[in-house]
């Protein structure tokens, strides 16, 4: 089969599409005849050289798909061949062909297209698993996303609009913020014109008494001060995960929930996948040119 291999970590003309061997599915696990696949910041830390898979992952770059069931493995009874599904991998998506645990597979949400199916499990996993089972969102509560329009941005604003939360959200240009508007968010900021902390004021404060700041993403730099004595004042919490790093195990309970309660509201219309572009396989040096550029509204995906 076809694969995005990185020989060598550096820019994005390091993604190389290459001849190699098929991945075969073992106990637990289906092999997917890939149809698409979702870009994700981690596999350009990874084409740099910064974020090597965890052990027992494919070398190649990729943590989400959709395709069909092409196999599967000793054990596996919910999957048969042939059904359309999308999955969270733990790497291997930049590919004709890859494999997945069998829990972390998750049929295509009636509605939305095989091909924009891939752009879907790695943000509601995300986006469940941390506003919802870690920072335990409430109806009426305040939810602020900074990146609101990015891949993970656009499906937090819509999953915290759905049960009744109120959504505010940072993002880099007036464009962006329109389509946060779109999504669900009633309070937007331009982060680079204005400070969001003063703006926040009109509505709440970051961080409410009690509030929760989940960190997800470092792209501000990973280093930052805090007022410890502030945080005790408020009963605040500070967490920060990792969705790759998780054990199997606990993917899988994710995954499970996910699928009971994001994928209804998909299938209702209630949320839909934000899809920018749409690339084949082999132009995936440009799919990562355009993520690092940071224009893009939603979710890059790549086709075979
Ligand atoms: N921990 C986990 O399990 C996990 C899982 C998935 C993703 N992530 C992380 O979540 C983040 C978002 O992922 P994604 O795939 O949704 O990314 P994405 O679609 O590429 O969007 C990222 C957006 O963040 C904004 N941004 C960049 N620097 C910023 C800064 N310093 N302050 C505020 N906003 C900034 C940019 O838009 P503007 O600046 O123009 O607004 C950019 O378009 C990434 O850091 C990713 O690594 C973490």
């Amino acid at each position: 089969m076809r694969a995005i291999t990185i020989p060598e970590p550096g820019d994005a003309d390091s993604l190389v599409l290459d001849e190699v061997p098929d991945p075969v599915a073992g106990a637990g696990q289906v092999l997917i005849d890939v149809v698409a696949a979702g870009v994700n910041r981690a596999d350009v830390m990874q084409r740099l050289g910064h974020y090597p898979p965890p052990p027992g992952a494919s070398e190649y770059p990729g943590l989400e798909v959709s395709g069909r069931i092409a196999a599967v493995g000793d054990g596996v009874e919910q999957w048969q061949v042939g059904d359309e599904v999308c999955a969270l991998l733990d790497g291997g998506g930049y590919a004709e062909r890859a494999v997945a645990p069998a829990e972390q597979v998750l049929p295509v949400p009636r509605g939305v297209s095989l091909v924009d199916a891939a752009g879907l499990p790695e943000v509601a996993c995300t986006v469940w698993s941390n506003v919802f089972l870690v920072a335990n969102i409430q109806p009426g509560q305040v939810l602020l996303v900074h990146g609101g329009s990015s891949g993970i941005g656009t499906m937090a604003i819509q999953l915290a609009k759905a049960v009744g939360a109120h959504v505010a959200v940072t993002a880099g240009s007036a464009e962006k913020l329109d389509v946060c508007r779109e999504l669900g968010a009633e309070f937007l900021v331009n982060y680079k014109e204005e400070d969001f902390v003063e703006r926040l004021h009109e509505l709440t404060k970051a961080l409410a008494t009690n509030g929760r700041l989940v960190t997800i993403g470092l792209m501000g730099g990973r280093r930052g001060e805090l007022d410890m004595g502030m945080l005790l004042a408020k009963r605040g919490a500070v967490i920060a995960t990792s969705l790759r790093a998780r054990p199997a195990t606990e993917k899988a309970a994710i995954v499970a929930a996910v699928r009971e309660h994001v994928w209804p509201l998909i299938e209702a219309g209630d949320v839909r996948p934000v899809i920018q572009s749409r690339h084949p396989l082999e132009h995936a040096a440009e799919a990562h040119r355009e993520m690092e550029a940071s224009g893009h509204i939603g979710k890059i995906l790549l086709t075979t």
